[in-house]
Formats: C-alpha cells, structure tokens, sequence
C-alpha cells in the first residue's frame, strides 16, 4: 500500500469512529475525548437514595454533586444516564458511558471488569423488616424470604453463592428498585429486605410506622467511581475527590442529603 492509500484509510476510521461519550483520543486518553466532546456521560440507578434518585425529571443525589465537579474539573457539560443497576458495569464496557457513580460498592470481582478510583464513601449492608418481625439480628435471616436489589453486594451476599457465608435464606426474591422490595415487605410478601445502610434509612423514613431498620451491619463495603480499565479519566477523578474532601466540600455534600441523627463520619478520607 502507498502513503496516499494509507492516509486515506486513517481518515476513513477516523471518521467512523464514535465521537462523543466515551470515544477514546487518538493518543488514547479519555480525558481528551471527553473534552474534544465537551460532555462527560455517568450512568447511574437512580433508585438508591440519598446517592442518586430521581426529583421529578431530574436525577439528584450525592454521586450527582460529585459528578458535577468532575465535569467542572474537565471544563464540559455532565450528562447523567439512568439504567437498571446491573446493566452499569456492561454498559461502561460497551462504551456508553465515561464513569459509573452509582454507590457502587469496589469489589475485587468487580475489579476484573473496571477500574475504581479512590474510595468515597463507607457503608454496609442492612436489614429491613416490619416493626413486628420477629427477625432481630442477622441468623434469624436463615430460612426466610429475602429482597434485594439485583446485582448488588447485598444480592450477593444473601444469595451465597460461593458458600462463604454462614447464612442461607429460604429464598432470594430480586428488584430491580429498591422500593418495590420495600413494597412487598410491607405487604407481607418478603420477610426482611438487604441493602445499604443509608438507602435503608430513607426507604424507612418513609414508612416509619410499618418498616424498620436493625443495628446489625453485615458488611464492611466502601464505595467508588467506576471507569473503563486504563483509562486516565480516573487521575481526574481521584484529584476531584482528593479536593472535596481537604476542603470540607465531601462534608458538605453529603450533609445536604444525610442529616440530624443519622450523619455519620462515613466519608472515606
Ligand atoms: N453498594 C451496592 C453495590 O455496589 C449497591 C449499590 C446500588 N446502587 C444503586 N445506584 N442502585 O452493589
């Protein structure tokens, strides 16, 4: 092949390559794609308050504040994409989307597939039950009908595939939101609901009188910002953390959404 031939085959690819979300720069650096785009593109599930969740169209919470300064950092427009949870990690990998904030807890299994940034944020898993369960700590989840979200630490955990837990339910009945586990609690068709911590705390604060939440944490998990594996979007990422939290901003964030008795030290400094 000549030169001529060449350059034009380059132009050829070049000009069907994606542009946009998630195109990658001739030089391989996301950042700059994302910059050339001028928009950087986070998926989410925004059925996990107070992280995300919707406010009439708008999706809100506090991965959405985080997500802003990354896109103030980057100098472009962020754009929030809101899909079932265990559709995030195939959908960054497909290519639809520059970073996952989502509460999304950094397993090692999940480290095979994605790169994280620095921790954010501390949790753990939570059982939910009626004020009148005769389920008190977490061994009285033996033999019991259990929800959870699908695809989560807490569908994994009380579903003990591997056997390295010391729990086994009667039965794991998975949703895709939250609430509608919270729905079939209440009506008596599930017997406690797993999931984490402060998302726990709000879907109770919403039917005080029906729900509750036990003390018990069945998991130490931290969450953080999923990215394609290599990609230098993540530098960016950890240094927009790193500010956030020296200038008190993590603090503040998160105080907006989590408040009074419940605010607890769990930002991962
Ligand atoms: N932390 C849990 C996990 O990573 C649950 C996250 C659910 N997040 C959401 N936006 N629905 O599996």
């Amino acid at each position: 092949m000549n030169r001529k031939k060449i350059t034009a085959l380059v132009l050829a690819a070049a000009m069907v390559m994606p542009m946009g979300a998630a195109a990658v720069h001739a030089d391989g650096s996301a950042v700059e794609a994302i910059k050339a785009a001028g928009e950087v593109v986070m998926t989410t599930n925004a059925e996990f308050e107070p992280f995300e969740y919707k406010d009439g169209e708008e999706t809100v919470g506090i991965d959405c504040e985080i997500a802003e300064k990354i896109a103030e950092k980057l100098g472009v427009k962020l754009k929030i994409d809101d899909i079932d949870f265990d559709s995030l990690i195939p959908s960054l990998l497909a290519g639809k989307a520059d970073f996952i904030a989502a509460g999304m807890t950094a397993t090692d299994e999940r480290r095979k597939n994605v790169d994280f940034s620095d921790n954010y944020f501390n949790a753990s898993q939570t059982i939910i039950v009626k004020t009148d369960s005769d389920i008190a700590a977490r061994e009285d989840l033996n033999g019991k009908v259990v929800g959870v979200q699908q695809g989560t630490t807490g569908d994994i955990y009380v579903t003990n595939e591997d056997g390295s837990g010391d729990i086994t339910v009667k039965e794991v009945k998975r949703y895709h939101k939250g609430m509608d586990a919270v729905s079939d609690l209440m009506t008596g068709r599930l017997d406690a609901v797993v999931i984490d911590d402060f998302p726990a705390r709000k879907l109770v604060e919403k039917n005080p009188d029906k729900i509750k939440t036990l003390d018990e944490a069945l998991t130490e998990e931290t969450y953080a910002i999923a990215v394609p594996q290599g990609s230098d979007l993540v530098d960016v990422i950890n240094e927009v953390i790193k500010e956030l939290n020296e200038s008190g901003e993590m603090d503040e964030i998160v105080s907006k959404y989590i408040t009074g008795e419940e605010e607890a030290d769990s930002t991962a400094e």
